[in-house]
């Protein structure tokens, strides 16, 4: 699997990650319901076998239970193979911006439970979660930036911040001599906004990289859902049956790509996303969709192709 460079962070880690919010978190995603830790333990170990060693997960994630899972399918996978894999898994965790933690030290703090739940000594990436204006952008970079000084981050990102938030972000943590390596962000066919609000652009220029989460529209790029079928749970009050209807045309084109390529659904909408420059990290609940979502590297769809379904999601670019 072909690695990357997080900005200039001179942290590398393979072009196509996984996301963890699903791992243990029963509000939204359903967890202990048609899915319980055995399938996201296997999800962790075929991640793990088909050469990906990028990891996203937030101490929110589960109330914590997320990092908790990360923890201990990496120990077991080492105890396992009786060797470290810690080296060759990028473990990357965000800061919560609780209306309660005002001051950098909070990062800190922050950081160092989510490492007794990863049972780690560090992370490779630590980001903010979200932009609050309870606390300066300026206080969370010399958060951040004590946590690289500590030696518990070796590098260190945003998400969910606007192209001002990232030049104020970059700029202080440069006061530091620390470069902003990532911006996370909601990014996909049905996520177009990056491309035209100045994100895309900003993140080019400073040598941040983009951290597409989401690549699958919560589920409604896979294809298994429509107006007959709506999304489960709490996701399904996300997306209305009109919006469903709204999106079957492009899901009709992406069927026929996948086609096209031997592939499936996700996996041109994931390679769709790799080829725009992002390192998209997909979540997968079992074994057979850490395999599929695996699968969307390892080729790629032709520059006409890519230009197509640019076109194509502009004029479907769509409210829910
Ligand atoms: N920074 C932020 O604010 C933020 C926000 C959101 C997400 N994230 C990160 O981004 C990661 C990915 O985003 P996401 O989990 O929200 O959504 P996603 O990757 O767009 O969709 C994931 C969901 O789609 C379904 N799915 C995945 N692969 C599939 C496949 N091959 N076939 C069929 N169904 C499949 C699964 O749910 P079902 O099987 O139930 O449909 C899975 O939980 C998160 O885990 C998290 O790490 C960050």
């Amino acid at each position: 699997m072909e690695q990357i460079e997080l900005g200039k962070s001179g942290v590398r880690v393979s072009r196509l990650g996984i996301g963890t919010w699903a791992w243990g978190d029963g509000l939204y995603w359903g967890y202990g319901r048609g899915y319980g830790a055995a399938d996201l333990h296997q999800a962790f170990d075929e991640t793990v076998r088909a050469g990906i060693n990028f990891f996203d997960t937030a101490e929110v994630y589960g109330m914590g239970k997320s990092e908790t899972f990360l923890g201990e399918f990496l120990r077991a996978a080492e105890n396992a193979q009786n060797a470290p894999i810690r080296d060759g898994a990028h473990i990357a965790t965000k800061f919560f911006p609780l209306p309660w933690r005002l001051t950098r030290g909070q990062v800190v703090r922050a950081l160092r439970g989510s490492l007794k739940r990863l049972g780690l000594q560090r992370v490779d990436l630590y980001q903010i979660h979200w932009h609050t204006p309870l606390v300066s952008i300026e206080t969370l970079m010399d958060g951040l930036a004590e946590a690289v000084e500590k030696n518990l981050a070796r590098a260190v990102g945003v998400s969910n911040y606007n192209a001002d938030q990232v030049r104020r972000a970059h700029k202080r943590l440069a006061q530091h001599n620390i470069p902003l390596a990532s911006n996370q962000i909601e990014y996909n066919l049905l996520q177009r906004d990056p491309d035209f609000n100045g994100v895309m652009e900003t993140c080019r220029e400073l040598n941040v990289t983009v951290i597409a989460y989401s690549p699958l529209k919560y589920g409604v790029l896979t294809g298994k859902y429509s107006p007959a079928n709506p999304l489960p749970g709490a996701r399904g009050g996300q997306f209305s049956t009109a919006y469903l209807a709204h999106v079957q045309p492009l899901l009709v084109e992406l069927k026929r790509m996948a086609e096209k390529y031997d592939k499936s659904i996700p996996q041109v909408a994931i390679n769709w996303v790799m080829q725009r420059g992002a390192l998209a990290i997909p979540g997968a609940k079992n074994l057979q969709q850490a395999r599929e979502n695996a699968g969307a590297s390892g080729w790629n769809l032709s520059r006409e192709d890519v230009e197509f379904l640019n076109e194509l999601t502009v004029r479907v670019r769509t409210t829910r």
